[in-house]
């Protein structure tokens, strides 16, 4: 046995994207931190840029949320406050083409995380949902009682993992879930030590334009400009990745006071479109990021944006960051990491 004398947050994908801004917050904020990855879309380098922020690193171990075994041992061996399940597969075009495997990869192993959880009389977590679980016609802004309805493989699998943790909470009063659905996450750190690194070809917008800014893409592909909305391109709502892991942080706090199921928004409520997004980035990085519109992406809405009161109202959180400085902190980070952390 060891480490039973201090309480952890055990971070599933903490060497992510998200994850690796969360566990800076987290440990800033004076927690305890296991990170749990199997680094099929990350690095340990990412963990080695948290190490330089914070001055120290979480307990880091390689595997696989599905890994039963390992999980127990993990739960056996330090003694497990609350989880936060970052880990997963993100990229919608993947999830059409390959459904089995996102809903194993998102669905099953978070069966397995959960039942060890259970095992373990670990009844608290925070699950990182997403705004595809909204239906994509539905009215706007996305409340957080809006119609959900997923147009895609990806969206259904993180609403049925909702569902499931949705069961669990109506079987046993104890569980205090979060459910976050984050709206567009963008930024990086400002310390330009961690941020987005994705392994294929991005899914996102927000890494095209700075990949197309530093040199490694050609020209940014604008998918659509005959959209309904003012300049015909798609609508969405960006979001600074350090206030997405901020909102992580007061969802804890906030399970502490109430137990059961929440579900907030994470999004600043404003909706910026592709060609205004692509404005910005150029000025933040004096180059001329060419574009070029092409055919609609299948299954794209034209617009998706958060109402966040409810977190604003129960979290206390508050989008701190503008659309200036989401791109500036890419850029910054796209400028020191070029390749990514390779
Ligand atoms: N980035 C977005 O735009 C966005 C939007 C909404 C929701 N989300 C969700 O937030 C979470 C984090 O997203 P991200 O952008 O940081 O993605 P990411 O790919 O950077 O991070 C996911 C991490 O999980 C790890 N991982 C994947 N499967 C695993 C497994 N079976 N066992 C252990 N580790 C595993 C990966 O190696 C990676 O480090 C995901 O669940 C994603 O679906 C992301």
């Amino acid at each position: 046995m060891r480490n039973r004398n201090h309480s952890y947050l055990l971070v599933t994908g903490g060497a992510g994207y998200i994850g690796s801004h969360t566990v800076v917050e987290l440990m800033e904020a004076g927690h305890n931190v296991l990170v749990l990855d199997n680094f099929s879309n990350s690095s340990r380098a990412s963990i080695e840029g948290v190490r330089k922020i914070c001055g120290k690193e979480p307990i880091l171990i390689e595997g696989n949320i599905a890994d039963e075994e390992l999980l127990q041992n993990i739960f056996k061996e330090h003694r497990i406050d609350s989880v936060l399940h970052f880990a997963g597969l993100k990229s919608v075009a993947d999830s059409v083409s390959q459904p089995l495997k996102y809903y194993i990869e998102n669905v099953g192993s978070s069966l397995c995380l959960f039942d060890v959880m259970e095992c373990n009389n670990v009844r608290k977590i925070i699950f990182s949902s997403s705004a595809t679980v909204y239906e994509p016609a539905g009215e706007q802004p996305y409340s957080e009682l809006s119609p959900t309805g997923p147009g895609n493989p990806y969206g259904k699998t993180k609403l049925c993992v909702e569902q499931i943790l949705h069961g669990l909470a109506v079987a046993n009063p104890n569980w205090e879930i979060g459910i976050l659905r984050y709206f567009n996450p963008v930024g990086a750190h400002p310390s330009g030590l961690i941020g987005e690194d994705p392994k294929q070809y991005p899914n996102n917008l927000m890494p095209l334009v700075m990949q197309t800014a530093i040199g490694r893409r050609k020209k940014l592909e604008i998918y659509g400009d005959d959209y309904d909305t003012p300049d015909g391109t798609c609508i969405r709502d960006y979001i600074h990745v350090l206030d997405l892991a901020r909102g992580h942080l007061l969802a804890l706090e906030y399970l502490e006071r109430h137990p059961g199921i929440h579900y907030w928004n994470l999004g600043t409520g404003k909706g910026i479109s592709v060609k205004e997004l692509v404005e910005q980035a150029k000025e933040i990085t004096g180059t001329e990021i060419e574009t070029q519109v092409v055919a609609r992406r299948p299954g794209d809405s034209p617009i998706a944006i958060a109402d966040p009161r409810k977190a604003k109202e129960e979290l206390l959180w508050h989008p701190e960051y503008s659309l200036v400085n989401m791109c500036a902190d890419h850029w910054n980070w796209q400028r020191h990491h070029p390749d990514g952390y390779q």
